[in-house]
C-alpha cells in the first residue's frame, strides 16, 4: 500500500504561524517520509543570504528560524529513540539576497541570524572569499560562532589582527556522536578555487590529501565513519574524488559520507556500496537530509540492529512549513519553538530596516533565467539584451556599441509583481559596473561573443590551455570556468518518468489528477494540482526529492549575451565599436581579443554607464519602465 511511506492530500494549509509574515502559504503536496536510520544528517549548502526564505513561491517559504525549529524536533526524535542527528553546511552563505547584500556593512544581520542554529560541521565557500571583507567576517564571526565545528581542511587566512598566513580554522574534526557512540573524522575542503581575495590562500586538494596530517587522520584506528563536507560538488569532481581514492588507499571498509555544495543542484553521488555524497541545491530551497544505518559495532542501543553492510539512504526537503510539520510531526501551534520564533522575527526585523520590500516597479509578467529557452519573450537574458542594456546604453552615447555580459551575472527569476530591492539583489547581487574599450576594429570586436561562447574555431576552454602556457597571458586566466555562466540545473524529465518505478504512486497520481501531472510546468497556477518543482534523478533513482512534484523544464543558456546598441544597418563600413562589458568578465574579454589579434590592457580600460552596477543599472531601469 503506497501510502505507508506516502502521505497525500489535497486540502490546502491553513494560515501559517511561523516563516516570515509575507511569506505565501506553502500548498500541500503528496510527500516521501524522511528514512530515518541509525546516524541522521540535516545538511544545508549554497544558501546565499536567502535565510528569510522565498517569498514569492510558496514551496521555499520556510525561513532559518523554521530550520531551527524543525531541527529541534529531529534532535528530539534522535534524543527518544536513540539514533543521531548531525547538522551540516558547507558554505557559500554570503552573497545574493538583499538580507545579506542590502545592508553596509554586508552581512550586519547574517552572522547573528545564522548563528543560533546548532551546527555540527561547517564549511567556507567561495563566496566567502572573493572580498577580503567577507572571509575577515569568517574570522571574526562565523569561526568564532561556531567553534570546533568549522572546519578549514585547505583554508588559509593572512589573520587580519596579526598579518600571519594561519588556518581558518582547524582542519579536521574528530567526535563520538552523542547517543549512537558513533566515532568521527569529519574534514572540511573547498574546491580548488583561485578567484579569492589575497588575504587568504586555498591549497590545492590534490596537494593537501599528501599532507602528514591528513594522512595521519584517514589512518586513525578508532574511527567508525569519514565525513568529507565541503563546498565540492559530490558528483564530476576531481577534487572529491581525490579525497575518496586517498581514504580508500588506505582503509577499504571504513564508510564515508560526502556532503557537496558549489553546483546548486540536488545530488547524490555513490563512490562505493559504503561511500555516497549528498548536495543540497541552493538558495535555501533543499534541506538535504541522509541517513545511516549499520554503523559501527560498539553502539550501545539496541533497538537498531547492526546491518551487515551500512545503508545509506538520502532525501531532499523542499524548505516549506508544510514538509517541515509533516516531517517533524508537528502541525502549526506546536511546530514554532521559542528560538526558531525568535530568529523569525530578527529576520523579518531586518528586512524590515533594510528596506527590502521597497518596489521599484511592477514586473508585467515572469521572466526566467532557465525555465525558458533562449532567446524568448519570457527570457530574462533576451529581456536584458533587447531591452534594458539598449535603452541603458542609447541614454548615455551616441557612438556603436557591442555590451556583452555573462548570463552568469543573472542569478534568480523575476515573478510578475512588485520588483523591490530585495529583488534587484535576488536576479544580480554583485557589485561589479560596467567597463568600455573605446575604438575597437569591428572585424575583431565581432567576433568576442562567438569566442565567449564556444562556438568559434577556438574554444574557450583552449584559451584556458594558452594562457596557462603563454606567461604574459597567465594573468587573464580565467578564474573557473563555472563562474562564467549559472550553474546548469539537472535536466528534468517528466514526472510521469520520475515515478515510474513507484507503480502505485503513478497510478494514484493518474488516478486523482488526471492527465494534469504529465502537462503541468511552469509556476504553480491554483488549478494544477501537484507544485512544479524539483524532479530529481540520482545514483539512488528518481525517489528524492521529498515532494512529489509536477516537473519543471530547464533550458541551457550562453555564457555571454550581446546587446548592439547604435550600429547602423549595413555594417559594411563599420571600422570600429565601443565594447561594454561587464567588469566581471574583463579578463576573458581581455584573452578573447588577443586571441583575436588585438592586444588591449587595463590601460585601455574605462568605466562606463555613470558607474551604475549591474543592480543600480536593473533598478533604474525598473523604476523608468514598469510602473505598479
Ligand atoms: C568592509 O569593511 C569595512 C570595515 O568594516 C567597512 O567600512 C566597509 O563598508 C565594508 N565594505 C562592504 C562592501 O561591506
Ligand atoms: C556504553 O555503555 C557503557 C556502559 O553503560 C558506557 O560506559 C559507555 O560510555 C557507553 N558508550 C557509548 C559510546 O555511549
Ligand atoms: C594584497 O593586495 C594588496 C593590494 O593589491 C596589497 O597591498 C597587499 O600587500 C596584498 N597582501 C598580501 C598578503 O599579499
Ligand atoms: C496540533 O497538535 C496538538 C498536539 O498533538 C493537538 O493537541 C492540536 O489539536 C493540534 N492542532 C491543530 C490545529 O491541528
Ligand atoms: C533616458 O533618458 C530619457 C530622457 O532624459 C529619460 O526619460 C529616460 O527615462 C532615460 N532612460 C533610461 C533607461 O535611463
Amino acid at each position: 500500500m503506497i501510502f505507508d511511506n506516502l502521505w497525500l492530500s489535497v486540502a490546502l494549509l491553513p494560515a501559517v504561524l511561523a516563516a516570515q509574515p509575507s511569506a505565501p502559504e506553502p500548498v500541500e503536496a503528496p510527500l516521501r517520509k524522511l528514512p530515518w536510520g541509525q546516524l541522521n544528517f540535516l545538511a544545508t549548502t549554497d544558501t546565499h543570504g536567502w535565510h528569510g526564505g522565498h517569498l514569492q513561491e510558496p514551496q521555499y517559504s520556510a525561513d532559518w528560524g523554521d530550520y531551527i525549529s524543525f531541527a529541534h524536533h529531529l534532535r528530539q526524535k534522535a534524543h527518544d529513540d536513540g539514533s543521531d542527528l548531525l547538522l551540516v553546511d558547507t558554505g557559500d552563505r554570503v552573497e545574493g539576497n538583499g538580507l545579506y547584500d542590502a545592508s553596509s556593512p554586508k552581512g550586519h544581520y547574517t552572522f547573528d541570524i545564522f548563528k543560533h542554529q546548532n551546527i555540527d560541521i561547517i564549511t567556507s565557500g567561495n563566496h566567502e572569499l572573493y572580498k577580503k571583507n567577507s572571509s575577515d567576517n569568517e574570522y571574526y564571526h562565523t569561526v568564532p560562532n561556531f567553534k570546533e565545528a568549522y572546519i578549514a581542511s585547505n583554508l588559509d587566512i593572512y589573520n587580519p589582527e596579526t598579518g600571519k598566513l594561519q588556518p581558518l580554522a582547524q582542519r579536521f574534526r574528530k567526535f563520538t556522536t552523542k547517543n549512537q557512540g558513533i566515532r568521527i573524522m569529519a574534514f572540511g575542503f573547498l574546491f580548488n578555487f583561485q578567484g579569492n581575495a589575497n588575504n587568504t590562500v586555498v591549497q590545492r586538494v590534490q596537494d593537501t590529501i599528501k599532507e602528514k596530517w591528513f594522512q595521519d587522520a584517514i589512518r586513525d584506528k578508532d574511527i567508525d565513519l569519514f565525513v568529507v563536507a565541503g563546498h565540492v560538488p559530490v558528483s564530476d569532481s576531481s577534487e572529491s574524488d581525490a579525497i575518496f581514492k586517498a581514504i580508500r588507499d588506505v582503509t577499504w571498509d571504513t564508510p564515508i559520507a560526502f556532503f557537496g555544495g558549489h553546483t546548486h543542484i540536488r545530488d547524490y553521488h555513490k563512490f562505493d556500496k559504503i561511500a555516497y555524497g549528498l548536495e543540497s541545491g541552493r538558495y535555501m530551497e533543499t534541506l538535504g537530509f541522509m541517513s545511516i544505518s549499520g554503523l559501527g559495532h560498539h553502539a550501545n542501543n539496541s533497538d537498531i540492529a547492526p546491518l551487515a553492510t551500512p545503508e545509506f539512504k538520502r532525501r531532499y526537503i523542499d524548505n516549506n512549513l508544510y514538509s517541515l510539520y509533516r516531517h517533524s510531526g508537528k502541525n502549526e501551534t506546536t511546530f514554532s519553538t521559542e528560538a526558531g520564533r525568535k530568529v523569525s522575527a530578527s529576520i523579518s526585523a531586518a528586512r524590515k530596516h533594510l528596506n527590502l520590500d521597497h518596489t521599484y516597479g511592477c514586473a508585467p509578467r515572469d521572466y526566467w533565467l532557465n525555465r525558458a529557452p533562449y532567446p524568448h519573450e519570457s527570457s530574462i537574458l533576451t529581456w536584458l539584451e533587447n531591452e534594458v542594456l539598449p535603452d541603458t546604453a542609447r541614454n548615455l552615447t551616441k557612438s556603436p556599441q557591442l555590451i556583452i555580459t555573462n548570463t552568469g551575472a543573472m542569478r534568480f527569476d523575476i515573478f510578475e509583481g512588485p520588483f523591490t530591492i530585495d529583488t534587484t539583489f535576488l536576479v544580480s547581487p554583485f557589485t561589479s559596473g560596467f567597463h568600455r574599450l573605446k575604438n575597437v576594429p569591428y572585424k575583431a570586436a565581432k567576433q568576442l561573443l562567438q569566442l565567449l561562447n564556444n562556438e568559434g574555431k577556438i574554444l574557450l576552454s583552449e584559451m584556458m590551455v594558452m594562457s596557462a602556457v603563454h606567461r604574459d597571458l597567465g594573468k587573464f586566466a580565467p578564474r573557473h570556468l563555472w563562474e562564467l555562466a549559472p550553474p546548469k540545473p539537472p535536466v528534468s524529465q517528466w514526472a510521469q518518468q520520475q515515478i515510474e518505478n513507484d507503480e502505485d504512486i503513478d497510478e494514484t497520481l493518474r488516478r486523482e489528477f488526471g492527465q494534469e501531472v504529465m502537462k503541468a510546468a511552469g509556476r504553480g497556477k491554483h488549478d494544477t494540482p501537484l507544485v512544479p518543482g524539483y524532479t530529481t534523478v540520482d545514483d539512488a533513482g528518481k525517489d528524492g526529492d521529498d515532494t512529489i512534484h509536477a516537473p519543471i523544464r530547464f533550458y541551457d543558456v550562453p555564457n555571454c549575451i550581446q546587446a548592439e546598441v547604435n550600429l547602423p544597418s549595413d555594417k559594411k563600413d563599420l571600422e570600429t565599436v565601443d565594447i561594454v562589458y561587464n567588469e566581471f568578465i574583463e579578463r576573458w574579454i581581455l584573452l578573447a581579443l588577443r586571441f583575436l589579434g588585438e592586444d588591449y590592457g587595463d590601460k585601455d580600460v574605462e568605466a562606463t554607464f555613470d558607474g551604475m552596477s549591474f543592480t543600480d543599472v536593473l533598478s533604474e531601469w525598473v523604476h523608468k519602465n514598469w510602473a505598479c
